[in-house]
């Protein structure tokens, strides 16, 4: 099918699937492996849109259940889209709302037509999320990828469930590309569903890229399972996917699996841990996390980490953060942009690694320097 991006592979890790590439899309280039840093309301909680790009981030996440409530499509059609609407001049992706089906299941209500959901927003009002409308939404929302509507289960579901859930979500695909109106400047990615079933996640594969979309996502993992049967799931995936494509995993963020994900052929991550994860306090460095809101670091006048050049350590201590974090909003806001930084910084690290040719002594250090273990 058409497409709106350009994806070419400048350097591969000799030793694992690991690949450096410039994904050139409407808004701009990215580099990948990249985090995708979420905003799920149109903008990071306790960031804005100015602030992340000049922490140098070139894709945002929006989501399009929680943009489809608030403002609403006419509104997002008045304005010409999230782009404007947010003053975020690089790229954009949206999810298709299929995944708050997990997140809010009590919320929600699952047919072959679509997901009805109860708003959040307590006016007793429904919105019944189809394919088609899920579509029409993201199309209204201009993002620069776009992602299918599917039927998302738990990773621990198991049994008849979970090939209801795959068949079906290639079932929407073919909804989602007949309903899809901007082919020339939207990209819309297939997503890959199947559980913990090698052979459910094998015949998805097959069928989505017989479809030929512009870029595949892996869905339906870190929901709880064992690392090794999620990473054995991705390995099975990116080996059955067209080596000239983008692969996108999709819920993916703390740092191992970053690391590992990138080693197995992943080129682009999301998830709202790194800024949930600073509401509470949580600062993420390469040596593990820093809880700043617990009273040790209150005469701490070190950065949140040495070699971070982000606004917060080369200006606070972490008794200053500290401090602020136990009273919200500033602290929130500093560790935010910290942890935002932290991840950016990780992918590049990844990347220059890669295209160094020294991912593996890369992967070697990582792991020592945030589990420990011998010198
Ligand atoms: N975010 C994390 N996992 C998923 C998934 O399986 N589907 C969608 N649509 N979004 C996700
Ligand atoms: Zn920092």
């Amino acid at each position: 099918m058409k497409s709106a991006l350009v994806w070419k592979v400048i350097a591969r890790c000799s030793t694992t699937k690991a690949r450096v590439a410039l994904l050139t899309l409407p808004h701009g280039n990215v580099d990948t492996p990249v985090f995708m840093p979420v905003g799920t309301q149109g903008t990071l909680k306790g960031l804005t849109p100015k602030q992340l790009e000049e922490l140098g981030c070139q894709i945002m996440l929006n989501n399009t259940y929680h943009l489809g409530l608030r403002p609403g499509q006419e509104l997002l059609e008045e304005v010409g889209g999230s782009h404007k609407f947010q003053n975020w001049n690089r790229n954009l992706l949206t999810d298709s709302g299929g995944f708050q089906m997990v997140s809010l299941l009590k919320l929600a209500c699952i047919t072959e037509e679509g997901v009805n959901f109860q708003s959040p927003h307590e006016d007793g009002s429904t919105m019944l999320l189809t394919p088609e409308h899920s579509i029409s939404l993201q199309n209204s929302i201009g993002a620069d990828i776009i992602m299918q509507l599917d039927d998302v289960v738990s990773s621990l579901t198991k049994g008849p469930r979970v090939e209801e859930a795959t068949d079906r979500s290639i079932r929407w695909l073919d909804r989602c590309i007949a309903a899809h109106k901007k082919p020339d400047s939207q990209n819309l990615f297939a997503i890959i569903q199947g559980g913990l079933d090698p052979d459910l996640r094998r015949k998805c594969v097959e069928e989505m890229v017989k479809r030929d979309t512009p870029g595949y996502a892996i869905g339906g993992l870190s929901g709880g399972e064992e690392k090794d049967i999620f990473w054995r799931i991705v390995t099975l995936c990116t080996d059955l996917l067209p080596d000239h494509k983008p692969i996108y995993c999709m819920g993916v963020g703390y740092t191992e699996d970053l690391i590992v994900c990138s080693a197995l052929g992943i080129d682009m991550f999301d998830c709202v841990f790194p800024t949930r994860t600073a509401r509470f306090g949580n600062a993420l460095t390469s040596t593990g996390t820093l809880n700043l809101k617990t009273s040790k670091f209150s005469q701490d006048f070190r950065p949140i980490e040495e070699d971070c050049d982000c606004l917060t350590c080369k200006s606070f201590t972490r008794a200053y953060v500290h401090l602020q974090s136990t009273r919200e909003t500033v602290g929130c806001h500093l560790i935010t942009i910290h942890n935002v930084s932290y991840q950016l910084r990780l992918m590049r690290n990844i990347r220059n690694a890669i295209a160094e040719n020294r991912f593996p002594q890369f992967i070697q250090k990582s792991f020592k320097d945030l589990f420990g273990g011998p010198d």
